[in-house]
């Protein structure tokens, strides 16, 4: 088997259909418009937009669970003893076993919505993140950034759930929910330890999952007000092993990107 598989290697069907992330951003169907307008706001279920807008953040959560699988499985392949512990090896064949369950568990959900695999595109960001060389970029940029997003969604998504009266969704995401705390943790953790006598390898990784951070932070898409549709889940991130700082900038970056597409739009519009 190959060590590093590159992105363009994926195995996928011909239900799935390729996009790339800023055009997953931009498609109407997931929320967004072509000119980056703040077309956003929190989802809730009177609004008229709302079914939709779950069932694309459904779709969205489903290709998500398939890389953090592929993602979580090069880790336990791609490095020597020496580069990724045999432990951190085990701990994320253990996080395998969770995102097949939760893959299973999305297409269920997806149908129970009323969409089907293929109906969105597939972005691959959070695979190429996992293509990076050094395990603890890998581990900040995946499972602290893009899992910890994955927290921010499910406690959303368990609310939209609850605010609609859809027990089936609420307690699928509740118990997802639960999983991806334990994979950030486990980022968390590993993070701290693998980087423990090097300083500036832990800002690297760390600059990367701000690079990341901030990315999902576009237009307001992750934030703390009613504009932005995925609200930051404070309690569970802090379960997770990010202290209040952390928080609070990933916070600022939602605000600032909200400050910036407003200026922006005054000055075109
Ligand atoms: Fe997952
Ligand atoms: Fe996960």
């Amino acid at each position: 088997m190959k060590r590093f598989l590159p992105v363009e290697e994926l195995a996928r069907d011909e239900r799935f259909i390729r996009s790339d992330l800023a055009e997953g951003f931009a498609d109407p169907r997931n929320g967004r418009v072509r000119d980056r307008t703040i077309s956003t706001a929190r989802l809730q279920p009177d609004r008229a937009a709302a079914p939709d807008r779950a069932r694309s953040l459904m779709h969205g959560i489903f290709v998500g669970e398939i890389q953090a699988l592929e993602a979580a499985g090069r880790t336990t392949f791609d490095f020597d003893d020496a580069d990724a512990p045999f432990a951190l090896k085990l701990d994320m064949a253990r996080q395998c076993w969770d995102e097949s369950r939760h893959v299973e568990i999305s297409v269920k959900l997806g149908e129970h919505m009323g969409t089907e695999i293929g109906e969105y595109t597939e972005a691959t960001f959070l695979y190429e993140a996992a293509c990076v060389t050094d395990p603890a970029m890998r581990l900040a940029g995946v499972n602290r950034a893009l899992e910890g997003l994955a927290i921010d969604v499910f406690n959303t998504m368990k609310d939209f759930g609850e605010a609609s009266g859809d027990p089936v969704l609420q307690f699928c995401e509740d118990w997802m929910l639960a999983d991806e705390v334990t994979h950030v943790k486990m980022g968390s953790d590993w993070l701290r330890r693998l980087t423990e006598r090097d300083p500036e390898r832990r800002e690297r990784a760390l600059e990367f999952q701000r690079a990341v951070d901030k990315l999902f932070s576009l237009g307001g898409f992750r934030g703390e007000t009613d504009e932005s549709p995925i609200q930051i889940a404070r309690r569970f991130r802090e379960l997770a092993g990010f202290d209040t700082k952390e928080i609070d900038e990933i916070a600022g970056l939602a605000a600032e990107s909200i400050a910036e597409t407003r200026a922006l739009l005054g000055k075109t519009g």
